[in-house]
């Protein structure tokens, strides 16, 4: 295939294989510093809009929107959360981040950020090809990597870079173009999965609720006044057609009862799907000349919140380098990605597995367990430290702040 005739050649300094939010605000920012990119996808623009994702960002990842001048969309239809309610034995605790530590995050969800994304890009003139297929990348241990793909009409396309960024999602097709013996894949599975709802019904709360109970864990976000999301934990083989709406509800409503009398408001339920997760880490994160960001490089379960946010830190810090790496730094400045990508990457892999384990039953746990839990959940809310750094970790770790 590497020698096979192209119909086109072009040469652009950044190509990057993966146009969801990860490849398209990197596409954004290069372009916001005179940098020239090509974004590639696989998924049609369609696809990727309709695919429902998480919906919290930080309040510096939504800041950035704005002021980097994506879209001031969010400040219209995002919504501002300033806490999260836990939900223990029965009760309701209340974590106030803006009183903790003076921030508050977005509920805007990841299909929003996309379709302001891939609007600016267009109308600032970017290039971005959906609906490709047979993607290539080439000679990434060498000063000039090819990309090759082929457009939904059926021709065949290079494109010659001076660097490639791999932002190709969680099953990461560049990700495998580091060599076996040079790369290290960290791997954490989980014993259960989400079950994920769209509903028409208007909002139970003002705020996200994240359920613990003897049942399994519960968590309550919302899409619009009129649309909620919702998921509860189960088994990672279970199948949407065992779950008639009747039991989902159920199932919702016992994981969230207590002592107040709290119910959730029902309605038609118009999606069912069975969400899989589990920790990942591929070191390193570049590979002579290509980069990886995202998921291609690291996904997290989804109880903190922390992919698509992790994500597009990654890509503010490779904008910065690859713009300093095509000035006069040269390859160099790519040395700095890792080290400052990454330790953010594993402040956000703990927090994820650290409060996955703190609301999920895994199954053939033991009363101990379960107790064990409950201290925990009560060490957590019951001291200021303690509902400090959830704050902390759920806001993020801005970077202009607080350090
Ligand atoms: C969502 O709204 O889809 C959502 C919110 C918070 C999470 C995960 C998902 O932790």
């Amino acid at each position: 295939m590497a020698d096979a005739t192209v119909d086109t050649v072009t040469t652009v300094p950044v190509a990057i294989v993966g146009a969801g939010p990860a490849g398209l605000m990197l596409a954004h920012r290069l372009g916001r510093a005179g940098v020239e990119t090509i974004a590639l996808d696989t998924r049609t623009r369609h696809e990727i809009e309709t695919t429902q994702r998480a919906g919290i960002l930080e309040a510096d990842v939504a800041r950035d929107l704005v002021e980097t001048g994506v879209s001031d969309r969010i400040l219209r239809d995002g919504h501002e959360h300033e806490g999260v309610e836990l939900r223990f034995g029965g009760r309701a605790h209340r974590i106030d981040f803006k009183d903790l530590v003076g921030e508050s995050v977005w509920l805007y969800p990841q299909t929003d950020v996309f379709v302001d994304l891939a609007d600016a890009r267009e109308r600032d003139g970017g290039t971005v090809h959906f609906g490709i297929k047979d993607t290539e990348v080439l000679d990434i241990t060498t000063g000039s990597p090819r990309v090759r793909y082929t457009a939904p009409d059926g021709t065949r396309h290079e494109i010659r870079a001076r660097y490639v960024v791999g932002a190709d999602g969680s099953r990461s097709m560049c990700r495998g173009l580091v060599p076996e013996d040079r790369r290290v894949r960290f791997t954490k599975e989980y014993p259960f999965a989400w079950f994920g709802i769209l509903t028409e019904a208007p909002m139970s709360a003002p705020e996200l609720i994240y359920a613990h109970s003897e049942h399994g864990f519960a968590l309550i976000s919302r899409r619009s006044e009129t649309v909620q999301r919702m998921y509860f934990q189960c088994d990672p083989d279970e199948s949407v057609d065992a779950w008639p709406d009747d039991r989902v509800w159920e199932t919702f409503q016992a994981r969230v009862a207590g002592e107040d009398g709290f119910r959730l408001r029902e309605g038609p339920i118009i999606e069912k799907t069975v969400l899989k997760f589990r920790s990942f880490v591929q070191e390193p994160m570049r590979w002579g000349s290509m980069a990886l960001a995202g998921d291609a490089a690291h996904t997290v379960p989804p109880t903190g919140a922390r992919g698509l946010n992790l994500a597009l830190h990654d890509v503010k810090v490779l904008a910065e380098v690859l713009a300093r790496a095509l000035g006069s730094d040269g390859d160099a400045a790519l040395d700095d990605y890792q080290p400052r990508a990454l330790r953010r990457v594993w402040r956000a892999q703990n927090f994820s597995y650290w409060i996955t384990q703190l609301l999920h039953t895994a199954p053939g746990s033991e009363p101990f367990d379960l107790q064990r839990q409950l201290g925990e959940l009560d060490n957590v809310v019951g001291t200021r430290a303690g509902r400090t750094y959830l704050a902390e970790q759920y806001t993020g770790w801005p970077t202009r702040a607080r350090a």
